[in-house]
């Protein structure tokens, strides 16, 4: 049992083992029965205080899919609306007996203080502006089959938009710069982090300026949620000079991919449906959640031996 927390807790080789355990849960998922029993009698309980669409079902999806039993917290109609406190609420959960606790939260550091109060492995599926490890490595995995490569040493990777008020942003960072690709982050000056100097990335405020450059452009949704006292940039600004268009997408190089983890502000991160741009791999980001959260499910909670008989 093993939680999985930061980028910086997993670190490269437990980072490494959990990727290369993603082909195998990619198979599975293409089987006739999309299922094996290496979680059969585990039982994995989803605890997301935040909303989401892409993660909470891929994780749900990807437990299933290992033969884990799930439970499924929602807060609008939990004793939380009663004034149960966190604590409280996750002491009761664990008393259920899961074996993992899949937490999400608006507020940075929740999943390290979910740790504290209970036996289950706690995955961080995002906690406030501060870390999405599973969003992370599911890029991670994306970036390397659309280029084919196994190496991102030498892959120049933009991540453009609103870092300071990103997780994905952080985490991804992390994870790519522990896997050797380069990374420069293209904001206007508001929205890049304080001590932006000390993350070991390049930092710009012109994407017209780095765009050619890049063999991954990931760009980040403006979270007016967590932006306050005004700083919001105007919408129709930030498009011109942060938001890709066809103009931009001409400038791309020759095999070069857009990524978005998603939810998108439609006309302002792009004006192009990335839906149906050729070279936006959005789609893939989603479908990889599954089979790369079935693999951190599983290095959590089975280790990388468990067998993937079927059911
Ligand atoms: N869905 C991602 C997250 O929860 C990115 C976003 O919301 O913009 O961090
Ligand atoms: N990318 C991502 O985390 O999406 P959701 O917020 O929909 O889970």
């Amino acid at each position: 049992m093993r939680h999985v927390l930061g980028i910086g807790e997993i670190g490269l080789e437990r980072a490494e083992a959990i990727l290369a355990l993603v082909p195998r849960m990619a198979e599975v998922r293409s089987r006739s029965v999309p299922k094996v029993a290496a979680l059969r009698g585990r039982t994995v309980a989803m605890l997301f205080l935040e909303d989401s669409t892409r993660t909470r079902l891929s994780f749900d999806a990807a437990a299933r899919a290992l033969s884990a039993d799930t439970m499924t917290f929602t807060a609008s109609t939990s004793s939380m609306k009663k004034g149960e406190s966190l604590r409280d609420t996750v002491e009761t959960i664990s008393a259920l007996g899961p074996n993992a606790l899949v937490v999400r939260h608006r507020t940075s550091g929740v999943p390290w203080q979910v740790a504290a109060w209970t036996e289950a492995a706690v995955v961080n599926a995002g906690d406030g502006a501060h870390e999405h490890p599973t969003q992370a490595l599911l890029d991670a995995h994306t970036i390397r089959e659309a280029l084919a490569t196994e190496s991102l040493s030498g892959v120049r990777v933009g991540i453009v938009g609103d870092i300071r008020h990103s997780r994905v942003a952080r985490s991804n960072v992390r994870l790519l710069r522990m896997l050797g690709a380069s990374v420069v982050l293209v904001a206007p000056s508001p929205l890049q982090p304080p001590g932006v100097e000390g993350w070991g990335v390049d930092a710009s405020s012109s994407l017209d300026d780095v765009i050619g450059g890049l063999d991954v452009l990931y760009l980040l949704r403006v979270q007016a949620e967590r932006i306050t006292g005004g700083a919001a940039p105007d919408a129709g600004e930030y498009a011109r000079r942060f938001g890709l268009d066809h103009a931009r997408v001409r400038r791309l190089r020759p095999g070069a991919i857009v990524m978005h983890p998603g939810p998108v502000n439609p006309g302002v991160e792009s004006s192009v449906d990335l839906s149906r741009l050729p070279q936006s791999v959005v789609g893939r980001q989603v479908a990889n959640g599954v089979p790369v959260r079935m693999a951190v499910l599983l290095d959590a909670l089975a280790g990388a031996g468990a067998g993937m008989e079927e059911e």
